[in-house]
């Protein structure tokens, strides 16, 4: 098998495609908001720790288990430790994959609309955006169109493999994604707003950090960086031999955190250019607080709206894309090789069962708002299961699992190539995957959760 698996093609590739997972509406619609909600600057400083000390470990262990290992997420563990039950961590992923694509999918939906919104120019008019933002997402079709369409764009890309699919897309829709949001940064650093937005962002009190706080940050780390759930471990079992693991997490890490402030500058002084709007929207931020932005702000150059609304919402479903491809691969590899299917044949059941969980939480919206687990709605509880539980017990376990498991000589020649490459803080990383990771993790968790 291992001969004669898929491969990314360039360095470039890989960074582009790891990028292009990490870099989505975690950074574009989860951040803004969390950071909304959780009082901005305080916030992004922990999210920045936790980027530091638990992401970017945890992205490496990731990558040389996946490149060791050449195997998808579901199957990792059997090679490296057969016979023992941590494949159990590995399922978990494959698991994750397909509850997070199913209710990602249906903001990734939404994204889809609000696309073809922009483009029809229904953001130039004042209307009550409110309204317009529940009246869509408790529709009984739309969403649920709006979100197979997505999933099918993802479908046909899956479909065309690993280094024609995966990468070309990542390698062409990364930089048009960062163009965009530049052009955007300019615009919004122009709004009246800006400075409060800026001081929002920036100037952190550290009074608002509570409990419910770490917990966001560190969940929201997980979920932004796409670890903990071995997305990256499939990834990076396409890696070259040659790729360098530390630099690739490092420079995925940078890309990651810049898109998400950035995107923050985007929306906040937006935001605050317009009296009475909150920043604290949650989840409508984008879908509710941003229109109102737009006519309101650019009511006397409405052509200028109208490209900011569109250029927005493109952007999103730029970034959504290439995070959507990486869980289906997540999944499709796993069936492909566990189950010895076709390519294609692997991508149409990865395709109808997300489908399926995205109607149910498509409609938890409208027709099954009724149904609650823990007082949760579908949607709310599967963002609530995969990103505040399964990605940062996952994250734990893959610490554990390369700090403590596996031989210390198997993670010095991933890391090292072999010895080929001197990496300095070789033992400080071991300290932050044997101690550091595991333990805030398990104290923030029982901290949170009991
Ligand atoms: N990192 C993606 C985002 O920030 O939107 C979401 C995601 C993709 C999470 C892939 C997990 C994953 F495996």
């Amino acid at each position: 098998m291992a001969n004669e698996r898929a491969s990314f093609g360039s360095k470039i590739g890989i960074i582009m495609a790891s990028a292009g997972s990490a870099v989505g509406l975690g950074n574009i619609w989860r951040f803004p908001y969390l950071a909304g909600e959780d009082g901005g600057a305080a916030f992004i400083l922990l999210y920045v720790i936790c980027v530091l000390f638990l992401g970017i470990p945890v992205m490496v262990a990731e990558f040389l288990i996946g490149r060791r290992s050449k195997a998808n997420t579901g199957q990792a563990y059997e090679v490296l430790a057969p016979g023992t039950q941590w494949k159990w961590v590995g399922l978990m992923g494959v698991l994750a994959a397909f509850l997070i694509l199913g209710y990602y999918g249906v903001v990734a939906g939404w994204t889809l609309e609000y696309t073809v919104a922009s483009v029809a120019g229904t953001f130039l008019g004042a209307r009550d955006y409110t309204a317009y933002f529940n009246d869509f997402v408790s529709d009984p079709w739309w969403p649920v169109i709006y979100m197979f369409l997505f999933i099918l764009m993802t479908h046909i890309i899956i479909v065309r493999g690993v280094k024609d699919g995966i990468e070309r897309c990542s390698k062409v829709m990364m930089p048009m994604l960062f163009l965009i949001l530049c052009v955007l940064v300019v615009c919004s650093l122009s709004l009246p707003g800006t400075a409060k937005g800026l001081t929002f962002l920036l100037k952190p009190d550290f009074s608002k950090i509570t409990g419910k706080v770490v917990l966001d940050a560190m969940g929201q780390t997980f979920f932004s960086m796409s670890v903990g759930m071995g997305c990256m471990c499939t990834y990076a079992s396409y890696f070259t031999k040659d790729a360098n693991l530390m630099k690739t997490a490092g420079s995925v890490a940078l890309i990651n955190t810049c898109v998400a402030v950035l995107a923050g500058f985007v929306i906040f002084p937006a935001v605050f250019s317009v009296p009475g709007l909150s920043v604290d929207a949650g989840p409508g931020l984008l879908f509710v607080t941003l229109p109102n932005v737009f006519h309101l702000v650019f009511s006397g150059m409405p052509w200028l709206g109208y490209i900011f609304s569109l250029m927005f919402y493109v952007l999103l479903v730029l970034a959504t894309l290439t995070s959507t491809i990486s869980l289906h691969e997540v999944a499709t590899a796993y069936l492909c090789e566990r189950f010895k299917l076709g390519r294609t044949r692997a991508a149409w059941v990865v395709t109808g069962v997300c489908a399926a969980l995205g109607v149910c939480c498509a409609l938890s919206f409208g027709l099954l708002s009724d149904i609650r687990l823990w007082g949760m709605t579908l949607f709310t509880f599967s963002d609530f299961l995969t990103a505040k539980l399964m990605l940062p017990l996952g994250g734990m376990f893959i610490a554990i699992f390369t700090g403590w498991w596996l031989d210390r000589r198997v993670v010095r020649e991933e890391v090292t190539n072999n010895g080929a490459l001197d990496i300095p803080f070789f033992k400080f990383y071991v300290f932050l995957l044997k101690y550091v990771a595991p333990v805030s993790i398990a104290a923030i968790f029982i901290h949170e959760l009991f």
